[in-house]
């Protein structure tokens, strides 16, 4: 008799979030306290690239940067097991992104955001290299219109502001059945 095909869970946690929220620090993090490996979705684009993302913006456009992306959420659908993947503020949106893994929304305020880049040591930089973060007012509106569709596509949701990334990545640990 022919075996059962059965839904297998791919062990990949996707974190989702607006820009500066601390996807990558989590991930990290994460990647510390569960002994999985944590890759970023911006970083494997610059590498297929050969380019930064604000190059590409700049080059080439958002619509081809978002064409990489998707091109990036099949690789990791068919190619990556437990593995804590990091995500682009609009990563939310590719095709089918549960079946990459389960999907935790990172969410803080927009001004709570706002208020950890502008303090950051760092800033300008941080600033600088996202394209959708030079217009405040406009990057204050996208993160309203999105919002409710990160809150729709996450399995999970994890509030940020205020708890350091060791108490998010237990809660999330917990959340996700991870401990
Ligand atoms: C984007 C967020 C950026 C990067 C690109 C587009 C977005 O990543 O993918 O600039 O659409 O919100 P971070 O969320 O890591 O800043």
């Amino acid at each position: 008799m022919k075996a059962k095909k059965r839904k297998k869970s791919k062990g990949n946690i996707v974190l989702i979030g607006f820009m500066g929220v601390g996807k990558g620090r989590t991930a990290r993090m994460l990647a510390e306290q569960t002994g999985k490996f944590a890759v970023d979705c911006d970083d494997l684009i610059e590498s297929f690239a050969n380019s930064k993302v604000k190059q590409i913006f700049s080059e080439s456009g958002e619509p081809h940067f978002r064409k990489l992306e998707r091109k990036i959420a099949n690789w990791l659908e068919k190619q990556v097991r437990d593995t804590i993947v990091s995500t682009g503020g609009g990563f939310y949106n590719v095709p089918h992104i549960r079946k990459i893994g389960m999907v935790v929304y990172l969410h803080s305020d927009f001004d709570e955001i706002l208020k950890a880049i502008q303090n950051h040591p760092n800033a300008k930089k941080k600033i600088r290299k996202r394209p959708l973060l030079q217009d405040l007012n406009a990057a204050r509106a996208l993160f309203e219109e999105r919002l409710p569709l990160y809150r729709k596509v996450a399995d999970i949701e994890v509030k940020v502001s205020g708890k350091s990334i060791e108490k998010i990545a237990n809660t999330i640990c917990k959340k996700a059945g991870l401990k």
